[in-house]
């Protein structure tokens, strides 16, 4: 689509363009595997090839028919991982292998082997039960644990691996002309785009040729998989049969279309698999474009004969096969083993790192719109927000903010004075974010591209010049952020003597890093650009947003001299994202569908370790009615990352512009948001140290009861919230499922309470954000809502306590200085614990390494499920008497309510209640 093009949609209905994008059947690496796996040769594994060393086991695979030898390593890794890598044993130069996702120096474990039948041997990590059995002809492996196995790889015989070739061109002068000439035609003839693909006016001349690869997984027993972002799509992941595949390829796709496997913005290549009992996960290590089949199928397996009759000597068994087939690259893949969804999160983590701790303001909501005009209007709005009353944290600008589109610019005309309006929002401990882009307008008078220019600092074309392409700025060249020195370089224009009128609340927005290219095949780089390394874009294109994130957050630390923690905004992502910033779903629509849609793909999201994650409150693209911006702020107020966005051409709607009683609502959701802070910020630091999701969904909560496992339209907040979200127009009942046959829920605003393991119909109102408590949690609130959340900080807390069954409950309180990095480094924090048993609430310290002073105190401490009503409520204390408690308590709600208590959050101290 060209710029103008897209510029100018804002229909709401129109349909994205399929020709535009490629469906499977056009990518020629897919049909030249389909092609060749219907053929049914095989690779096979000599046993005494076999070589362990204190790190992996090696051994050669050769394909009948090509009799190019590749080499396979096994890897133990610490914490039940396995890694399998395959490349070509010697190939004609080095492939591409993805850098700068693996944090950590991985720990590897010594793997034992011990043969077993003829043609099978087996790895033993050595530490648990787990063991990986390597059959040799065909070449196959099964990952064994306590004797059964759980997961086969190649057994479908999908193992693919096109090895590097002399190019065509080279051939061609070796080769006498009449052998060329069939072999030519025989190429283009199957359209197989060994060397040259087309697609519509596109042609991408492949310098390496063929180097596609793929490999088949077999999960026995499991049906339930999770992953895989970022598609418009249900979260359990559905069969594509065997003529289509999810698409992992990073694309610009404007208003989206609903319930499609076409790649978007990211992607993250890995998957979970989820039954009683297991969980494991799939991270398939792969920058370039990958597509994912998936299909489950019942199988009937023989018994063995001491069970009986022939007829029962069958059981059917479910099996779900996942092909992964990329362009290029090697096979490199991390298995994880659980066997919990808890020990797969540490698992995932521990390869790629955890979501970073926000700065506290960014878990505020933030006002977005493209654009705001100018200072003016910035003023206008922001003071909207104070005369509503309505708390909220942080202005953005997009890009009409610059002179015309050079990011690190300002319009002057629009913003003369570009500190002075930080000082305003300043002056409400409020910050802004401003977009900065990978294109560069190609102007020799804009510095950054001039010294870009330079430097040698783009991605080149083919032909070795500048690559050139149109995004908002017209003809544009793109930073190549895969180069170190080019990150480098990048952070170091956020410096504030680099970037003109920048001050420290100001905040970056990183959008159109697919990267978007307006005239480029499917609206990205052609695939035949060349990045850092004398890579092909194809190689890596999956991966290069992530590195201009990666690159923006270096840049806001080095500003503040390694002492802020920075917030960075990312449309497109990889894996790794979770350790720079934030990730929102993009160009969504102004609809009840969309709104629905982005529960499944925050979780999906959530599960692929990017906790921190929103979509476009409102929808970007069209004019929400009153009724759905209410719905929309109620769930994005239950959602990690809260922002308002909408698109030019749209109405305002800023939340004050739809009558009293929206406004109202709107207000009510946003207070509700800030009152959850303290959980929410306690949530990020667990999910920052534990790996758990914020956003989970059911299944991960409650991994043993099935009905939780294709739940799409509610989920937990952390153990204790589950949410469910009203996504349906006059709406005036919603079925929420309350999951565990043991456990109790309460309403959180009627206080209500229901047994778990129902379906509940809960009536809605307009003003009615179905959210429970689960019994046995305690969740910490802010009593005293305000402008932001700099406002906040001495602000009174809340304990809201409710009970399990057996009358107890526990939770925590995570807290430090919400900006900086003292609490790694100087250990300033507090992590207090909350814990309820046999009338007596307890709070004492998580953590003993951290210290943090705050004045705050327990203001107000809400008990729901208290079945008789207390005679007395004391408070004891190390550092003061004992002292009554007024209370209230309802008989018919069974809650017990304390007011005006002045505990303080950082000493131990308890509350009796007889
Ligand atoms: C892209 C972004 C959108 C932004 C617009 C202009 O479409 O997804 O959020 O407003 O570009 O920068």
């Amino acid at each position: 689509m060209a710029a103008a093009e897209k510029e100018e949609i804002s229909v709401e209905d129109e349909d994205v363009d399929k020709k535009i994008f490629k469906d499977c059947r056009k990518i020629a690496f897919y049909r030249r595997q389909k092609q060749w796996l219907s053929k049914k040769s095989t690779y096979r594994t000599s046993l005494d090839s076999v070589t362990t060393s204190s790190t992996s086991a090696k051994f050669k695979i050769t394909n009948e028919e090509t009799e190019v030898p590749l080499l396979a390593e096994v890897y133990g890794i610490e914490g039940n991982i396995f890694r399998l890598k395959i490349n070509e044993k010697a190939p004609l130069k080095p492939r591409y292998e993805v850098a700068d996702v693996i944090t950590n120096k991985l720990n590897t474990i010594r793997l034992t082997s011990c043969s077993e039948d003829i043609g099978s041997l087996l790895l033993a990590n050595g530490t648990g039960d787990l063991k990986c059995r390597i059959l040799a002809d065909p070449f196959q492996i099964d990952l064994v644990s306590e004797e059964e196995v759980v997961m086969s790889i190649n057994s479908r015989g999908q193992l693919y691996f096109e090895h590097l070739q002399i190019p065509l061109k080279q051939r061609l002068t070796k080769e006498n002309e009449a052998d060329a000439a069939v072999g030519t035609s025989q190429e283009n003839q199957d359209d197989l785009g060994l060397w040259e693909e087309k697609f519509g006016k596109f042609v991408d001349i492949k310098a390496n040729g063929p180097t596609s690869i793929g490999l088949d997984f077999s999960l026995h027993g499991f049906e339930h998989l999770y992953g895989i972002p970022q598609h418009a799509e249900s979260h359990q992941l559905k069969n594509t049969g065997n003529e289509s595949a999810y698409r992992l390829y990073n694309l610009d796709v404007y208003g989206y279309k609903l319930h499609d496997k076409l790649g978007l913005y990211g992607s993250v290549p890995y998957l979970m698999a989820h039954k009683r009992g297991r969980t494991l996960g799939i991270f398939w290590l792969n920058a370039s474009e990958t597509l994912v089949e998936i299909n489950t199928e019942e199988a009937v397996e023989p018994m063995p004969p001491q069970m009986g009759p022939v007829a029962a000597e069958q059981k059917v068994k479910i099996r779900t096969d996942v092909h992964w087939m990329s362009e290029s690259g090697i096979i490199d893949v991390f298995l994880l083993t659980g066997p919990t969804p808890t020990d797969v999160f540490k698992q995932y983590s521990y390869l790629t790192g955890t979501q970073a701790i926000p700065p506290l303001f960014s878990l505020g909501y933030h006002q977005c719109r493209w654009n705001y005009e100018d200072e003016q209007d910035v003023a206008s709005v922001d003071a909207g927000f104070d005369e509503h009353d309505i708390p909220y944290d942080v202005m953005w600008l997009d890009i009409e903010h610059t002179r015309g589109k050079r990011y690190f610019t300002w319009d002057k005309k629009r913003f003369p004075n570009p500190k002075r309006m930080q000082e305003l929002l300043r002056s409400k401990k409020r910050k802004l974010v401003v977009i900065s882009d990978p294109h560069i307008k190609i102007d020799p008078d804009y510095s950054v591209y001039a010294e870009a220019k330079e430097q040698g600092f783009f991605v080149r074309n083919h032909e070795g010049r500048d690559f050139e392409g149109i995004c908002w700025p017209g003809l544009s060249s793109y930073l190549d952020f895969t180069n170190p020195k080019v990150r480098e370089w990048y952070s170091s224009l956020f410096a504030f003597s680099a970037y003109q009128g920048s001050t420290d609340i100001l905040y970056i927005w990183n959008d159109m890093n697919e990267p978007s290219v307006f005239r480029g095949p499917e609206l990205t780089m052609h695939k035949n650009a060349i990045h850092h390394g004398n890579w092909e874009h194809r190689e890596l294109h999956n991966i290069y947003g992530l590195y201009q994130q990666m690159a923006t957050a270096e840049g806001l630390i080095q500003r503040s001299n390694g002492k802020e923690r920075p917030f960075v905004l990312t449309r497109s992502f990889f894996a790794g994202s979770q350790k720079y910033g934030a990730v929102w779903t993009g160009d969504n629509r102004a609809e009840w569908s969309y709104l629905k849609i982005t529960i499944p793909m925050l979780l999906t999201l959530s599960i692929t370790g990017i906790s921190f994650c929103g979509a476009d409150v409102g929808g970007f693209i069209g004019n929400p009615r009153a009724e759905l911006l209410v719905r929309w702020y109620q769930a994005g107020a239950y959602q990690p990352f809260f922002r308002g966005h909408a698109t030019q051409n749209t109405k305002r709607r800023e939340p004050w512009l739809f009558g009293k009683k929206y406004t109202q609502l709107i207000r009510e959701a946003i207070r509700e948001r800030y009152a959850l802070l303290p959980y929410l910020y306690s949530l990020f630091y667990h999910t920052h140290v534990a790996s758990k999701p914020i956003m989970r969904p059911l299944w991960v909560e409650f991994p043993d009861e099935l009905e939780t496992f294709s739940v799409e339209d509610e989920y937990m907040l952390g153990s204790a919230l589950l949410v469910h979200p009203v996504t349906e127009p006059k709406a005036t009942v919603v079925d929420v499922l309350l999951p565990g046959s043991t456990e109790v829920w309460y309403d959180s605003k009627t206080f209500v309470v229901w047994e778990g393991a129902h379906t509940m119909k809960i009536p809605v109102a307009l003003d009615t954000i179905p959210v429970f408590q689960r019994g046995g949690s305690v969740v910490p609130v802010k009593t005293t809502i305000r402008k932001s959340t700099g406002y906040m900080t001495d602000s009174p807390y809340g304990l809201r306590v409710a009970l399990s069954a057996e009358g107890s409950a526990s939770g925590e309180l995570y807290l430090d200085d919400g900006h900086s990095f003292q609490y790694l480094h100087q250990k300033q924090f507090l992590h207090r614990k909350f814990s309820f048993r046999s009338g007596i609430l307890i709070n004492s310290c998580a953590d003993e390494r951290g210290h943090y002073p705050s004045k705050c105190v327990v203001e107000q401490i809400l008990i729901l499920g208290l079945k008789k009503q207390p005679s007395s409520v004391t408070t004891h204390s190390s550092d003061s008497s004992d002292q009554p408690v007024k209370f209230m308590y309802c008989a018919k709600t069974s809650a017990l309510k304390l007011e005006r208590l002045s505990l303080n959050i950082s000493a131990d101290w308890e509350v009796h209640i007889t």
